[in-house]
C-alpha cells in the first residue's frame, strides 16, 4: 500500500476529538499536526494524541507541504476562508457541518474545489451510521416508490449549547437551524433523492431563551441574555418534484425527549408504495387488494462503528481511491439554501422562493 495520507486537524475543541478515533483507524490516513489559535487547548490536545507538529496560526498548517488532507473542526464563521486557503494550497478538506452559514460561502468553496481538483467533504456523520446506510439502500432500491412528503425534526429541552462557537451570530451564523438543523435536514434531502428545493416558508422563535434564568442542562448554565441567535424554527418546504418538507429544530423547547437523551430527532418520509421511519428503520406499506397494512422492521442493520469515526475513513479512502466525495458539496448548498430561506421567510413573514 501506497504511504499514508497526512491529515492536519484545524481546530482542537470538542467534534475534532470525535475525529481522531476515525484517523486512527483508517487503513489510509494519520494525523501529523495541529493547528489551534488556542495555544494550552492545542498543547493539551497535541500532548493527549502524541501529535508535536503544532501551529497556533492555521495558515502554517495548511502551508505545512507534508500535509495531503485538511480537517476543518473551527466554528462555522472560519469554514470558508480556511477550506478555499487550504484548496488553494493543494489540499483534500474534509470541513465540519455546516459546510458554511450562508450560500455564497459555500459557493466560493465549490468554486475553490473545482479549481483545485481536490475532493471536499462536508462531515455531515449521521450518513454513515449502519440505519443510515440501510435505509437510503431500501429508498434507492423504491421501496416507497416516489417520495412525495417528510417530516422532520431535531428537538432538544434546555441543551443550548452555551459556547462561543454556537450562541453568537458571529461565529456560527444562527442557532439550532445552523447547528443542529443541518443534520436533520442533510439526512432528509439525502433520503429524499435531493429533489431540488424551489420555496420556503419558515418562523423562528426567541421565547424562552431570554426569560429570566434560562438554563442549559448541557453544563447545567444559563444562557447569557446576549445570545443573538434563534432558539426554535420551524419551516415547509416545496421541492421542484412538487415534494414537500415539515422541518422543526430547537435547542430550547418544552417537547418531550426519549429518556437518557439530549434530544428527539426523527424523521418520516411518506411515498406512494410506502412509509419509512428513520431511526426506528420502520417501513410501512398497504396491499390492497385484500386490505392489509404492513409493518415491517429492517433487519441486518450494518455495523459501521462510530459515525464521526466512518465519516472520516470514508474520506479518507475517498482521497486514496480517487472515489467521489461521500458528502458532496452541492448537497451542503441545498441545505445552506433551504436554511438561509428560512431565515429570509422569518424575517419577511412570507414565503420566500429559492429557485432565481
Ligand atoms: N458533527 C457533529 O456532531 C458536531 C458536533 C459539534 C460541533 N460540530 C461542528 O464542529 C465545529 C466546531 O465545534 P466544536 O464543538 O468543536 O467547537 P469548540 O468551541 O469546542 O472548538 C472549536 C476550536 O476551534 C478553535 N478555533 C477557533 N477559531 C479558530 C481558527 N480561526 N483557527 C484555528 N482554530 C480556531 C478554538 O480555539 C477551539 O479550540 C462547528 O462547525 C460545529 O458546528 C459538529
Amino acid at each position: 500500500m501506497s504511504k499514508p495520507l497526512n491529515v492536519g486537524v484545524i481546530g482542537v475543541g470538542g467534534i475534532a476529538k470525535m475525529h481522531f478515533p476515525g484517523w486512527k483507524e483508517s487503513p489510509h490516513a494519520q494525523v501529523t499536526a495541529l493547528a489551534d489559535l488556542a495555544p494550552e487547548m492545542l498543547r493539551r490536545t497535541g500532548a493527549a494524541q502524541g501529535i508535536d507538529r503544532l501551529y497556533e496560526n492555521p495558515q502554517d498548517l495548511i502551508n505545512d507541504p507534508d500535509i495531503d488532507i485538511v480537517d476543518i473542526c473551527t466554528p462555522n464563521a472560519y469554514h470558508m476562508p480556511l477550506a478555499v486557503a487550504a484548496l488553494e494550497a493543494g489540499k483534500h478538506v474534509i470541513c465540519e457541518k455546516p459546510l458554511a452559514p450562508t450560500p455564497d460561502d459555500v459557493r466560493t468553496m465549490i468554486a475553490a474545489r473545482d479549481k483545485s481538483g481536490k475532493k471536499l467533504m462536508t462531515a455531515q456523520h449521521f450518513r454513515f451510521q449502519g440505519t443510515s446506510q440501510a435505509l437510503k439502500a431500501e429508498l434507492d432500491r423504491g421501496v416507497l416508490g416516489e417520495v412525495y412528503h417528510a417530516r422532520s425534526w431535531m428537538l432538544r429541552r434546555n441543551w443550548t449549547p452555551v459556547r462561543p462557537t454556537f450562541i453568537y451570530k458571529k461565529n456560527s451564523g444562527g442557532g439550532p437551524c445552523i447547528d443542529i438543523g443541518v443534520h436533520i435536514l442533510d439526512l432528509t434531502l439525502w433520503m429524499m433523492g435531493h429533489p431540488k428545493p424551489v420555496s420556503v416558508s419558515g418562523v423562528t422563535q426567541e421565547r424562552l431563551s431570554h426569560q429570566e434564568s434560562a438554563f442549559s442542562r448541557a453544563n447545567n448554565i444559563a444562557i447569557p441574555p446576549d445570545m443573538d441567535v434563534e432558539e426554535f424554527a420551524a419551516a415547509f418546504v416545496r421541492f421542484e418534484n412538487g415534494a414537500t418538507l415539515n422541518l422543526e429544530v430547537s435547542w430550547l423547547l418544552h417537547h418531550k425527549v426519549p429518556e437518557n437523551k439530549t434530544e428527539d430527532m426523527q424523521m418520516w418520509l411518506y411515498g406512494d408504495k410506502g412509509g419509512a421511519h428513520w431511526p426506528s428503520s420502520e417501513l410501512l406499506s398497504t396491499h390492497n387488494p385484500t386490505r392489509q397494512i404492513f409493518d415491517a422492521k429492517l433487519q441486518n442493520i450494518p455495523n459501521l462503528g462510530e459515525a464521526h469515526a466512518r465519516e472520516c475513513i470514508e474520506f479518507a479512502r475517498c482521497v486514496a481511491e480517487d472515489l467521489p466525495s461521500p458528502v458532496p458539496a452541492e448537497e451542503s448548498l441545498d441545505v445552506t439554501l433551504i436554511l438561509d430561506g428560512l431565515y429570509r421567510s422569518a424575517q419577511s413573514g412570507r414565503e420566500v422562493r429559492l429557485d432565481g
